[in-house]
């Protein structure tokens, strides 16, 4: 794509969707289109200066809404489109389901339906450049067997309302490259860490917890095993697959390491105990609480990036002990972000599901 183009991505007010536009501001000369409803995971604070960056424009809208989303390509003709909207908590889809399939299912239909209508609209060179690039998750494949690891041939398996609101949107981006022609990509990362991320996952939500001396919920056994991606490798893999990734094609992204849940939560602690010691001396992992497992909760998650290493020369470049510390470094020294994005939220999901 040259200067002229335009790149559409939805939930850029969320974690990785702010990731997102941080990155291709920075590193293309392209227009960046924000489509993001603000909810409560959806914070224009996320995008620091980038906010008011001469290419960036955001849109206070809703994926859900027919007329918002073909208002938004009439209005702003994307050459591609970075789909990150989305409910993205686990926990949460337990507790709440309908919410999930109506954004991650019914949102992702409203947008491939205004994506093909403006599609069509197209010259034949426009048609064939552009990309409709639907960010899923690895969690579609539910939870690998030890000795084995996720591929794009892996069966689908969602364990979690979550999981499978992302498999069945999965489904209707490949009905749409199947049936109508409709360019696109589908990507099944791995659990993301990094800055900006909201404080009801895993690691900023230890962060936080810790930092106000609070108990520091781990659940089951803590031995979940996950595969740790910083955010900015992350969107250069994204960066790689709108260039030069295969129409229809899926794309597994991921570091190929597995760290348990437990190791995780120590490796913040060790951090913290240098950067913001307890009043109290005791070291931070003493407040490490076992508590109730989540609901079928998956065992591990374990990606095979062969696929995207081998067609696009994509490699992880942040080592995760060096990006973990660094990211809790993050958390410690930022706090008007965390309060400024928790300021609206009731902690009505924080730790343990029970
Ligand atoms: P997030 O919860 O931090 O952000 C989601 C964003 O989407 C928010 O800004 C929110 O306001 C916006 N949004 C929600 N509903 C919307 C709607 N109806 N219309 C418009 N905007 C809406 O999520 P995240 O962690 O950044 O995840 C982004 C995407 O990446 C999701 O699709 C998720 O499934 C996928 N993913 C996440 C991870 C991870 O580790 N976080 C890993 C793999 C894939
Ligand atoms: O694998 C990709 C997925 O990673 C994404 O699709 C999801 O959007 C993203 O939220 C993430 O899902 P997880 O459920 O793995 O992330 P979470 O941070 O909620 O939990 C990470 C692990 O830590 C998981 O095994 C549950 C455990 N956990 C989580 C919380 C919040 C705890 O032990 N204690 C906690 O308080």
């Amino acid at each position: 794509m040259t200067a002229t183009h335009t790149l559409l991505v939805t939930g850029g007010a969320g974690f990785i969707g702010s990731a997102c536009v941080r990155y291709f501001l920075q590193h293309t000369p392209w227009h960046v289109v924000n489509l993001d409803a603000l909810t409560y995971a959806g914070n224009l604070h996320s995008l620091g200066a980038f906010r008011d960056h001469a290419r960036h424009t955001f849109v206070h809208g809703n994926i859900c809404d027919p007329h918002c989303v073909t208002q938004v390509f009439a209005n702003f003709s994307p050459s591609a489109v970075i789909h990150c909207a989305a409910e993205s908590h686990v926990d949460r889809s337990i507790d709440g389901p309908a919410a999930f399939v109506h954004t991650n299912v019914v949102g992702t239909q409203r947008l491939l339906e205004a994506s093909l209508i403006f599609w069509r609209t197209r010259s034949t060179a426009e048609q064939n450049n552009f990309r409709f690039l639907h960010v899923s998750t690895d969690e579609v494949y539910g939870s690998a067997p030890t000795g084995t690891r996720f591929t794009e041939q892996s069966p689908y398996a969602p364990n979690s309302p979550y999981a499978a609101s992302k498999a069945a949107s999965d489904h209707l981006v490949r009905a749409y490259a199947q049936t109508y022609g409709l360019p696109t990509i589908i990507t099944h990362c791995a659990n993301n860490y990094g800055p900006y991320q909201f404080p009801e996952k895993l690691i900023p939500l230890t962060c936080l917890r810790a930092l106000n001396a609070e108990a520091l919920p781990l659940y089951g056994t803590g031995e979940n095993i996950r595969d740790w991606i910083h955010v900015e490798d992350h969107c250069r893999a994204l960066h790689r697959l709108l260039s030069d990734g295969r129409i229809g094609e899926n794309y597994l992204i991921g570091t190929g390491e597995e760290y348990s849940n437990l190791f995780t939560m120590q490796t913040i602690c060790q951090t913290l105990d240098q950067v913001a010691p307890r009043p109290d001396g005791q070291p931070h992992a003493s407040a490490i609480t076992y508590v109730h497992d989540r609901p079928g909760h998956d065992a591990r998650y374990a990606n095979d990036p062969s696929k995207i290493q081998r067609e696009l020369d994509w490699r992880p470049q942040h080592d995760f002990r060096a990006g973990l510390a660094a990211t809790v470094r993050w958390y410690v020294e930022n706090q008007p972000w965390c309060q400024s994005v928790m300021a609206d939220y009731q902690r009505e999901r924080l730790g343990s599901a029970e």
